[in-house]
């Protein structure tokens, strides 16, 4: 995983009041949980004391309590109180867990995966998803590197035969391009933007992206570190996908389709259809990408990339910069 990033790991409503959810990201047993206020956080599963998992512990007033000595720990991971100590005397400071700074917007809990708490940068999003868009979101489980996930949403070669039943009909073989644009609003964030120009092999040479006439229409697809994924399918339809890294061969899927019918039933009705299209069509890529070896992308793995795998490429490129930027800032 790219260090210093936000990412989006789970949903709001995952996280009910009063329970206590356990869950592995980025490679570490986590637990999240609200105190009465409601504020949520994200921490490592393992008590400091003895390694318990604090998942299996329960929720006092405003801490989590861990089940083998009754330790007792707030929002910020620190300890409030040690039973065996008295309840007046004070915890050390050192009995802390390790918390994830944490941000709950557009419905997903996002959590900063990385070095230094002070001054961090946005949530990243896609603004031309507003507040007038409603969503319903599909979950699913991928045995991938959430870099092979985030690839294969890139990947405008395997249209017309993956899901040659699906979004790849017509067989557009051919690939133009694709034009790729990265864009970058603050240091870390980086934003893809893809046009697509597939067309029927007429015998024709496909152009290459320098070859294409500037685009004069709003990206087909976009890509924003670190895991989050935009297709514009039009201005009040979208498909957005965030990539959950669970571990270096696993990723959850949160797939929401996004429009903006408001009407009772009619908004439940088009977006349980939306959705159920939406694992039809994810469901084609995830039984072929998660054969892709190694688990984990990145520059000089030995494939031989072609023209049309561009975007791949810059992602690769992008990634690769991030995560030699994050270590010399370490
Ligand atoms: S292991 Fe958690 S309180 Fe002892
Ligand atoms: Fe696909």
């Amino acid at each position: 995983m790219i260090p210093n990033q936000w990412y989006a790991i789970l949903e709001s409503r995952e996280i009910k009041p009063g329970r206590i959810i356990c869950f592995t990201r980025m490679g570490e047993k986590m637990v999240a949980w609200r105190d009465s206020q409601g504020r949520l956080t994200v921490m490592s599963d393992k008590c400091p004391h003895r390694g318990v998992a604090l998942s299996v512990g329960k929720l006092t007033a405003d801490c989590i309590q861990c089940p083998f000595h009754g330790f007792e720990f707030d929002t910020s991971g620190a300890c409030k109180l040690i039973p065996a100590n008295g309840r007046n005397s004070e915890p050390p400071r050192a009995m802390h867990v390790r918390t994830y700074p944490t941000r709950e917007e557009h419905g997903f809990i996002h959590i900063w995966w990385g070095a230094g708490t002070d001054q961090l940068p946005p949530v990243p999003w896609f603004e031309s998803i507003g507040p007038n868009m409603v969503y319903t979101t599909m979950k699913d489980h991928w045995a991938s590197h959430y870099s092979r996930a985030i690839e294969n949403q890139l990947d405008v070669v395997h249209l017309p035969y993956i899901h040659a039943s699906t979004i790849g009909r017509g067989n557009k073989t051919l690939v133009n391009g694709p034009i790729t644009r990265s864009e970058s609003l603050w240091p870390g964030d980086h934003l893809l933007s893809l046009w697509v120009k597939n067309e029927v092999d007429q015998g024709q040479k496909p152009k290459r992206a320098s070859e294409l006439a500037e685009p004069g229409r709003r990206p087909f697809l976009q890509f924003r570190f670190g895991n989050l994924w935009h297709n514009w399918i039009a201005d009040n339809l979208r498909v957005l996908a965030a990539f959950a890294p669970i571990d270096d061969e696993n990723t959850m899927m949160y797939i929401r389709y996004y429009h903006t019918l408001r009407v009772p039933l009619l908004r439940q009705l088009y977006g349980w259809v939306g959705s159920l299209g939406n694992l039809l069509i994810e469901r084609q890529d995830r039984r072929v990408v998660i054969t892709q070896r190694p688990y984990r992308s990145d520059l000089g793995i030995g494939e031989i990339l072609i023209p049309g795998d561009g975007p791949i490429v810059l992602y690769r490129k992008v990634r690769r910069s991030l995560i030699e930027a994050a270590q010399i800032l370490s």
